[in-house]
């Protein structure tokens, strides 16, 4: 028989080969995939916890009205729904808007007075909004007339997108 086929050496344990052993493969695979796992789950619940502070604000232009249902010239008030985003939550709660139509020009307020926010009304006799907390007068144009307001009133963003009156009920503060 041809030598080649004899193992000659110590007797004892067999010396580990070079490269890898089974073992040492099986404790590596299982490093590795215990950081993979880790890091998936770590980027999801991060992503999920601050997901957001992170948000990108998307503009949320509100359908509010028909432009030829609103009566022109007179500053006339509508209610709506609006959904606002409150963490990974939605509330829904009716909010106001006061508009005042001039033609197809149609001016969006905030129904808070400047002052200290309380909700003003609409005098036709006088034609002033009368905010009755402090006994402030506002022109139909939002223009402060007597009382404690420091500005005009606050005016949303407005547009009229195919006969539909939209807003985007963030506040502006003073003109647009
Ligand atoms: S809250 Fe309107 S005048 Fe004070």
């Amino acid at each position: 028989m041809d030598s080649k086929y004899y193992v000659s050496g110590p007797v004892g344990p067999k010396p580990v080969p070079d490269g890898m052993s089974r073992r040492s493969f099986f404790s590596a695979m299982t490093i590795i995939l215990g950081g993979v796992i880790s890091s998936v789950l770590g980027f999801n619940l991060g992503r999920y916890f601050i997901s957001p502070v992170w948000a990108t604000k998307k503009e949320n232009w509100i359908n509010i009205s028909l432009l030829e249902k609103i009566p022109n010239g007179i500053p006339t008030s509508v209610n709506y729904i609006q959904r606002k985003p409150d963490g990974w939550m939605a509330n829904e709660g009716v909010d106001t808007v006061w508009f005042l139509r001039q033609g197809n020009k149609v001016i969006a307020f905030n129904p808070k007075c400047t002052h200290l926010g309380c909700p003003y009304r609409w005098d036709s006799e006088k034609d002033v909004f009368v905010c009755p907390c402090h006994t402030a007068l506002f022109s139909k144009t939002g223009e402060v007339l007597s009382g404690p307001p420091p500005r005009p009133l606050d005016r949303y963003p407005v547009k009229t997108e195919n006969g539909i009156v939209k807003i985007l009920p963030e506040p502006e503060e003073g003109e647009i």
